[in-house]
């Protein structure tokens, strides 16, 4: 596997010295004809990036006021294949034009005043956790509205391990569970969304079910290969495995039968229970609704101001340090930055300062808060 990658790295240098048609001379070294780029621009670039350098949608980036040095290194990477372009090669155009040109069309771009964006009079930050409350509403009737479920038969989502609310609700979407009727409000939440408020419920505490039945502990015969992976007592810290203390019986009751009949498929499970009759289900289901509830182990992601703060200290840079060249993201499209966030941390635009931070950013609703923050920003 790293052999192969690495295998691969030598090919691409390889293959970007022999592609490299006009050599790459240092743009920003040519001489500047605005005239001639904004002529360029009218012809080439226009279409997309507007006269003012406005995106003219939001995947694609505002140019106007932007660091020069970086929209240059940005041109040349498309143009040299360094840069994968996230929209679909919209960006070819390059190729197509002489090194002169490229540089009139993006002083150009540089030297307009920065685009008027709706910048959010009101700053509130941007919340994981009242996002996702607001998004669990229409949850609310069956699952509680802090995820401690009062209705039998409904599993409680409170102090659950968010990466298994994320599994299930992706299980549900793509078939590998028969989503339940009543689950068709799920089908439109975005991945953000759907962490959000699985976020929401993790950190809302758990409370044991209302009618307490006495622990008869006749279930604990049974339970020895569940607590290896569900935790002693029916809480872990694995995250992907689900916590089964204090949990709905009736809820227990059904879905243990599910697995053992192949009805909620998967394989793990099914094997676990093999052989268990239904009478010893109703006992082991008992015993883990009657084991007091543990709360998540599970850490929130850093909060998005704080996480700014750490972005700025790059970002403001801008053309200082030639070494790095950082944008302004201020009044940037949310889309095109989510975007470009996003082709970061999956590893798809190689920049190694952008990749090392993007380990911040493996929740989706991160990288849409911080778009959020900076889009809502006015321009610069
Ligand atoms: C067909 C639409 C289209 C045309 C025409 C086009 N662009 Fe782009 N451009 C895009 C899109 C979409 C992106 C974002 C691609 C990505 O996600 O990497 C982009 C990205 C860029 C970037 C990188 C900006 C950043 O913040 O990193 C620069 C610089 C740029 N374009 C300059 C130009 C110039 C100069 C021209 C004309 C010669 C041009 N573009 C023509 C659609 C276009
Ligand atoms: C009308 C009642 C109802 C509503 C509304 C509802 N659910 Fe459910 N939910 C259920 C039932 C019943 C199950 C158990 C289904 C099963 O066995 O697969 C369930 C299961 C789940 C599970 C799997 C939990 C586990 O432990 O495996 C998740 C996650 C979930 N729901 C999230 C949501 C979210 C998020 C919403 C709101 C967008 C929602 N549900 C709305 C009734 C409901
Ligand atoms: C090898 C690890 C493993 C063992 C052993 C195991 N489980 Fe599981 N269990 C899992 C995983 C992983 C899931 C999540 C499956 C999914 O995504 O549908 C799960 C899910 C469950 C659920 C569903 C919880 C919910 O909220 O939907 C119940 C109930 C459960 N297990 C009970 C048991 C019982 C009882 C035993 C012992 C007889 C057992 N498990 C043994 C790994 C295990
Ligand atoms: C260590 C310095 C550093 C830090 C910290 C940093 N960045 Fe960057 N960032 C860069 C550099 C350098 C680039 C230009 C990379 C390139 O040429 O592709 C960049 C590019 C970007 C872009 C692409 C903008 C565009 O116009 O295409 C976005 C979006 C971005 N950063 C967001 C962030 C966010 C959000 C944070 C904080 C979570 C952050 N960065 C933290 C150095 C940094």
């Amino acid at each position: 596997m790293n052999k192969n990658i690495f295998a691969l790295a030598i090919l691409l240098i390889f293959l970007a010295g022999c592609s490299d048609k006009h050599g790459s001379p240092d743009l920003s070294k040519l001489s500047l004809d605005l005239e001639a780029g904004k002529a360029v621009v009218q012809d080439s670039c226009a279409i997309c990036h507007g006269m003012d350098g406005k995106g003219v949608a939001g995947n694609i980036p505002n140019l106007a006021a932007q660091i020069e040095t970086y929209l240059l290194k940005a041109v040349q990477g498309y143009d040299h294949g360094k840069r994968v372009d996230s929209s679909g090669k919209v960006m070819n155009v390059a190729e197509g034009l002489s090194h002169q040109q490229l540089r009139n069309a993006v002083g150009y771009y540089a030297s307009l005043p920065p685009v008027v964006n709706q910048a959010s009079k009101v700053k509130t930050e941007y919340s994981y956790y009242e996002r996702g409350k607001a998004l669990s509403k229409p949850c609310a009737a069956c699952h509680g509205a802090d995820g401690n479920t009062t209705v039998a038969g409904v599993p409680r989502l409170a102090g659950q391990h968010p990466q298994y609310i994320i599994k299930a609700v992706k299980a549900y979407h793509d078939g590998t569970r028969t989503m339940p009727s009543m689950h068709a409000k799920l089908d439109g939440l975005a991945p953000a969304d759907i962490e959000n408020i699985a976020i929401y419920y993790a950190l809302n505490a758990p409370r044991s079910p209302a009618s307490k039945a006495a622990n008869s502990h006749e279930g604990a015969q049974f339970i020895s290969s569940c607590v290896r992976c569900h935790g002693p007592s029916g809480s872990g810290d694995d995250l992907s495995v689900p916590n089964l203390a204090g949990q709905n019986v009736k809820y227990l009751n059904t879905v243990i039968k599910s697995y053992r009949d192949n009805v909620r498929d998967h394989k793990v499970m099914h094997q676990a229970l093999a052989g268990l009759k239904d009478s010893e289900i109703n006992m082991v289901a008992t015993y883990f609704a009657t084991e007091p509830p543990v709360q998540t182990s599970f850490a929130p992601p850093e909060t998005i101001n704080s996480l700014v703060q750490k972005c700025d200290l790059c970002h403001s840079l801008g053309s200082t340090n030639p070494d790095m060249l950082t944008p302004k993201l201020s009044g940037q499209n949310r889309a095109y930055l989510i975007n470009a966030m996003t082709t970061y941390r999956d590893g798809d635009r190689g920049n190694s300062a952008m990749h090392s931070i993007s380990s911040t950013m493996l929740f989706d609703a991160t990288i849409e808060g911080l778009a959020e923050h900076y889009s809502s920003q006015e321009a610069k």
